[in-house]
């Protein structure tokens, strides 16, 4: 396999850094090619700003017809963008770690979704019917996606009933709206509890639990998520009621 791991943790000397060196690891050991995206480590500046648009039009109404709204989405791709789209596209599995930080990934990793999956390349790609393809089709349809993250709560408060909420339903703006969305299949999270107290004992048991984690990779089956053109929306985008009947929340969609 060949695995595109994208670290976004200030301290290599930190849980996540451990578990990123291990994971690593791991891949070497199973054969499999890995690169990696040490955010901090690269200096990735994680906002969108106007340096982004570089000298293309800031006005999309001017821009008519493809070839100029090609020229727009190239003119404005710098160095840094394009080098990481074009380690997406070498990747066919995608490892995204970080530390849980109010509910979600650090606002450096955020911003390298904002800045790498840009229309055309993310999203807003089209099919031969004219439909825009996402949510399990795009341009990174084909591809996995596993997110490995670490989280000061204990399990329970993450479970069903617990009060944090139910993990991978805190997640689904990841694991829907940004890997389903593009295209990307998104594998069950990888996730550390109670990171901020971990022993060693702890420490060794998750490092197994990755190992684990990253063995059975290529078997691992994605979460359920509908195809927005599958059959299970309606043409207001809305779930059929046949499907979780009587359910709403995020946690109807898979
Ligand atoms: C800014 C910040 C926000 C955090 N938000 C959460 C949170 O929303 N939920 C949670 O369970 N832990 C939260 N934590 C705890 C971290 O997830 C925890 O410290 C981290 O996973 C430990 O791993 P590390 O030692 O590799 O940083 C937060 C920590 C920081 C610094």
């Amino acid at each position: 396999m060949k695995i595109l791991w994208v670290f976004a943790h200030p301290e290599r000397r930190s849980l996540g850094g451990s578990l990123m060196t291990e994971g690593l690891r791991t891949l070497e050991s199973l054969g499999h090619e890995h690169r990696t995206s040490d955010l901090y480590g690269m200096g990735w500046k994680a906002v969108v700003d106007a340096d982004d648009f570089g000298d293309a039009p800031r006005d999309r109404r001017l821009l008519v017809g493809p070839e100029q709204e090609r020229a727009y989405r190239e003119r404005s791709l710098s160095e840094d963008v394009r080098r990481e789209q074009e380690k997406i596209e070498w990747a066919d599995t995608l490892v995204f770690q970080f530390p849980l930080w109010w509910f979600g990934p650090p606002a450096i990793l955020k911003g390298w979704f904002d800045r790498v999956l840009v229309q055309g390349f993310g999203f807003g790609l089209k099919g031969p019917d004219g439909r825009t393809l996402r949510y399990g089709d795009g341009g990174l349809a084909g591809k996995r996606a596993l997110v490995v993250t670490s989280v000061g709560a204990r399990e329970s408060g993450f479970g069903p009933r617990g009060i944090h909420g139910q993990l991978d339903q805190v997640l689904f703006p990841l694991l829907h709206g940004t890997f389903w969305y593009t295209g990307m299949a998104a594998l069950p999270p990888f996730v550390v509890y109670g990171a901020d107290r971990l022993t060693d004992t702890g420490f060794a048991h998750s490092a197994a639990q990755l190992r684990e984690r990253l063995r059975t990779l290529p078997t691992t089956s994605p979460l359920p998520f509908h195809d927005e053109n599958g059959g299970a929306y309606d043409e207001d985008l809305v779930l059929r009621p046949e499907l979780a009947p009587g359910l709403s929340g995020v946690g109807v969609h898979g």
